[in-house]
């Protein structure tokens, strides 16, 4: 029941490292990497100072969301508790489950947002009013 997702079941995972003089990589693999198939990939970037990003929470959608370059910070709130979250390495990141209001800000210059989502976009899937949100979580 996502409805019953909480803040602490969004967790930071460490990604893999492959380290050499020339520089590095992270590779993720869907359902090795990350728990779920990886069906849509996008990226927030020439971010405003001062913006804030999200504000919504998802009814099934699971992402995951790394701060490749720069750094953000990431409000998390299951409508009981808030946990704050900063991520400001490419080879860390935070899996957002269902069912959780999310702000991103405290966007660093040049700071890019990847998200790998689980399912494509879905309007419908969106929880886009806070009140909407809290009246979701108590049903
Ligand atoms: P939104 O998810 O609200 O952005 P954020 O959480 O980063 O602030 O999306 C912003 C706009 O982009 C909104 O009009 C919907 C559109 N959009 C798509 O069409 N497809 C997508 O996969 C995403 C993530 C957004």
């Amino acid at each position: 029941m996502t409805k019953r997702n909480t803040v602490y079941d969004c967790n930071i995972l460490p990604l893999s490292k492959i380290h050499n003089r020339a520089g590095n990589i992270t590779i993720i693999e869907g359902e090795k990497d990350v728990p779920f198939p990886i069906k849509r990939i996008y990226y927030l970037y020439d971010i405003p100072s001062g913006e804030t990003r999200g504000g919504h929470a998802h009814k099934e959608l699971y992402q995951l969301i790394v701060a490749t370059s720069g750094s953000f910070d990431v409000l998390l709130d299951d409508g009981k508790n808030k946990k704050m979250v900063t991520l400001n390495r490419p080879d860390y990141a935070l899996m957002v489950v269902p069912g959780i209001w999310r702000e991103l800000f405290e966007f660093s210059s040049g700071a890019i947002c990847l998200v790998l989502a689980s399912q494509k976009y879905d309007e419908n899937d969106y929880l886009r009013e806070y009140i909407q949100f809290k009246n979701y979580k108590q049903q």
